[in-house]
């Protein structure tokens, strides 16, 4: 079992081993969680992996209470949170008490969201189920519901208490869920580490040190900057144009995919503004293809932007944007937000 010890404004560690699920209650159990937890789940996840889960908390004490949304984007919504919320209250959870986030990146962002708020904030657990949420979304605090008007747009920063990854978890996901991992993967090598990248783009690892390495690297960048307010944005590559793509897909372009052509569009943007060489853009494009995720989508420089300039990382003039200059490397650019339509139509024209 690999070991990776977060330094936030809570100090966890990320547990990543093959096996772990069927430990989970012993692993809980050095943390303070209290009596009560409830498992939050989804349809998915719930016949593959609660079972185990509950047995192995109850057969450590604990009294085991669940939820069950349906899968997908949709139930990241204030409507679930209150139902969350509630139900946590009509059992009586008190701040002693525990959520645990059994699933992907929908449920561990609902899941941490209803525990930053319960109480005005009880502990939870992440336990990620996808390669995305073990690389990304299950480690550094971030929490949130979507809006009308855009994705977190109501969250919180919140840590979690405890990180256990199992990534036997991977086995039964589909691949192009897995893919969508892979997209937040390939950013991390992208951004900050070449090692990584080729590593990657060989074919050349194994999963678990895969996921260890984008979490140490995670737990570098939010040591460093937990609240978002500059470095901690290079995490963001690709995200606010794939943000704005998701959107327009109406949720049915997934948020790797997304993800995977927001990078490109962005990348050969600024290869036109010569702040990178084609090779980069050429080398991302190729190892996405890899790995079946998208360079490219149906959707107008015009629907694009109007859509990202509703989003949160837009300040008043500007909007910043991630530029990798060589693979491993990256900066953050001011972008103004009146060039934002004609910067995305440059990334979509080949
Ligand atoms: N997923 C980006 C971040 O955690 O900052």
């Amino acid at each position: 079992m690999k070991r990776i010890t977060v330094e936030a404004s809570v100090r966890y560690d990320v547990l990543i081993g093959s096996g772990l699920l069927k430990e989970t209650g012993r692993l809980c159990k050095s943390v303070d969680l209290g009596q009560k937890v409830m498992v939050i789940t989804d349809d998915n996840v719930m016949p593959l992996y609660f079972d185990t889960v509950k047995t192995q908390l109850e057969t450590s004490g604990y009294e085991v209470f669940s939820f069950m949304i349906t899968n997908g984007e949709g139930s990241k919504s204030t409507d679930n949170h209150i139902k969350i919320v509630n139900c946590l209250a009509q059992n009586h959870f008190s701040r002693e008490d525990t959520l645990i986030a059994l699933g992907g990146g929908v449920v561990g962002d609902l899941c941490g969201f209803c525990a930053a708020t319960y109480l005005r904030g009880i502990r939870f657990v992440q336990i990620p189920t996808t390669l995305l949420a073990a690389v990304d979304s299950s480690v550094g605090g971030k929490t949130a519901v979507n809006l009308q008007a855009g994705k977190n747009l109501l969250g919180a920063f919140w840590q979690p208490s405890l990180v256990i990854c199992d990534p036997d978890c991977l086995k039964t996901l589909p691949k192009q869920i897995l893919a969508d991992g892979f997209a937040e993967v390939i950013k991390y090598g992208a951004i900050w580490d070449l090692q990584l990248f080729k590593m990657v783009e060989n074919g050349n690892f194994d999963i678990d040190s895969v996921i260890a390495r984008c979490v140490e690297i995670k737990r570098d960048i939010v040591g460093k900057d937990e609240f978002d307010n500059g470095l901690r944005q290079v995490l963001n590559f690709g995200h606010t144009i794939g943000h704005a793509i998701e959107a327009c897909s109406n949720f049915e372009i997934s948020h790797g995919s997304a993800v995977a052509i927001g990078m490109v569009i962005v990348e050969r943007a600024f290869y036109k503004q010569g702040v990178c060489d084609i090779d980069c853009v050429n080398r991302l494009e190729e190892i996405l293809k890899k790995f079946s995720l998208p360079v490219s989508c149906k959707f107008s420089a015009d629907e694009i932007s109007s859509v990202a300039l509703g989003d949160k990382k837009c300040g008043n003039e500007d909007i910043k944007l991630v530029a990798v200059e060589q693979i491993g490397s990256c900066e953050i650019r001011k972008l103004r937000l009146e060039s934002l339509k004609s910067f995305i139509e440059s990334g979509l024209e080949r």
